[in-house]
């Protein structure tokens, strides 16, 4: 293969700077919230490069010409995507003068979302960790990513997740095409590089076939691949439920009558409406606001949180307020999956949750009797 020299350098440059960040992503996994100075740093390191290689993959996409798309596959010896790889059906033939078709895209990134081949070693796909039949996360705290390597989160159910403002348990991530790169080269996730992944799914003349009836370019980069998965993942809407039909519908025989007691004492005199907002403007029963609720101090392994993106004080230990939509469907709970069952969700507000300085003023204990809390954990399986 002839190497044009200007293009290897800059596929050089990349390279080295993905190995830097794949090490900061390490880092960061390692050190335990003490050195959160530090950890901060790296991470935002770690987002700059992030910046500077996808503008770079941008760049070069527009520029190519033929024989410089064949300088940049990889080099003999890097790792190649694997032969045999399952290949997504072919056939289109639809004219660069049409209008994008935008379905395609969101196809395109439906299928990257189940191929485990974005992962470095083949074996750790999206879905993963983000599993369908499971309102899009996983029944475990923590799933492990390539060569089992643990984080420390519960992955996020991703349902309506294209209506969040921000995305993460701490919001650090402004949107889904820039969120979606974090776990392709996360090592506890996908531990891949940004180069092995678009010389992986630019090889698949399925994919190529996808892209190509809502792009005029010819090969895919990394931002292209983050951009589908990222129109998949809007996709994603919670179903229909009973609190639905009762509060949105106007149907008050939708919710069991337990189911409506708990709907009460959720909305009165249990607070928990304050932080998981629900009106006829916002159906997901959140704030989008950071709450400290005790959860990151129950172990020995503080997770401080937002405090990490903001370096706030008043920001320790205070997580997004998640969703509730679908979310019997989705045990464990809590950004550590440390709380097994609603039971036991709706228990640890009564008891006030965990006593710390920057603990939420709303949550406190509860007095709820047993029947009171078997009413809210109806009115959440309601929902
Ligand atoms: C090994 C498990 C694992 C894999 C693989 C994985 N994720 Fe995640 N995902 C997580 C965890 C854990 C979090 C939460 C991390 C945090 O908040 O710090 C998360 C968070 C997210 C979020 C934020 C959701 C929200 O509500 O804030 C999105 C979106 C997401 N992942 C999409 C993806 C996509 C797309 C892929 C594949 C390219 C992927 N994930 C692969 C574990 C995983
Ligand atoms: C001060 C704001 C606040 C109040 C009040 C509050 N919550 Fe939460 N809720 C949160 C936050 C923040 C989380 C995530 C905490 C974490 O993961 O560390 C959460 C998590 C949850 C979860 C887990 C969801 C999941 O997907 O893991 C459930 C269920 C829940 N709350 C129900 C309730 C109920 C029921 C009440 C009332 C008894 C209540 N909340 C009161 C802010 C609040």
């Amino acid at each position: 293969m002839q190497w044009n020299r200007p293009l290897a350098a800059c596929l050089l440059t990349l390279m080295y700077g993905c190995a830097a960040y794949a090490g900061a992503t390490e880092r960061l996994a390692r050190e335990s919230p003490a050195g959160t100075t530090e950890r901060l740093a790296t991470e935002r390191l770690a987002t700059e490069r992030l910046a500077t290689e996808r503008s770079a993959t941008e760049r070069s996409a527009t520029e190519r010409s033929a024989t410089e798309r064949s300088a940049r596959e990889p080099p003999a010896g890097a790792r190649e995507p694997p032969a045999g790889a399952r290949e997504p059906p072919a056939g289109s033939g639809v004219s660069q003068t049409q209008k994008p078709d935008w379905a395609a895209q969101r196809q395109l990134g439906r299928m990257l979302f189940f191929d485990p081949r974005l992962s470095a070693d083949g074996s750790v796909s999206c879905a993963t960790c983000h599993d369908a039949q499971h309102s899009y996360t996983v029944g475990v705290p923590v799933r492990a990513g390539v060569n089992g390597r643990l984080g420390s989160r519960h992955p996020p159910s991703l349902d309506d997740v294209g209506a969040r403002t921000a995305l993460f348990w701490d919001g650090r991530s402004p949107s889904l095409e820039e969120q979606a790169l974090y776990p392709i080269v996360g090592a506890t996730e996908m531990a891949n590089s940004v180069q092995s992944v678009a010389a992986y799914v630019n090889a698949q003349a399925g994919y190529r076939d996808l892209f190509s009836r809502y792009s005029r370019a010819t090969t895919l980069s990394s931002a292209d691949v983050c951009a589908a998965l990222a129109a998949f993942e809007r996709t994603i809407v919670s179903p229909r439920s009973a609190f639905d039909e009762y509060y949105f519908g106007h149907n008050t025989l939708a919710l069991a009558p337990a189911a409506r007691r708990g709907w009460s004492i959720f909305s009165g005199k249990g607070n928990c409406i304050k932080c998981h907002v629900v009106s006829r403007s916002n159906r997901y029963f959140s704030d989008s606001a950071y709450h400290n609720t005790g959860v990151g101090v129950r172990n020995d392994q503080r997770d401080l949180g937002r405090f990490y993106s903001t370096i706030s004080v008043a920001d320790r230990g205070k997580f997004r307020t998640p969703s509730l939509r679908n979310v019997a469907a989705r045990a464990p709970y809590m950004h550590d999956g440390s709380l097994e069952s609603l039971a036991e969700v709706v228990d640890y507000y009564n008891q006030g949750g965990t006593p710390n300085e920057e603990l939420d003023p709303v949550v406190k204990p509860l007095h709820l009797t047993e029947n009171e809390l078997s009413d809210v954990v109806s009115f959440l399986q309601s929902l």
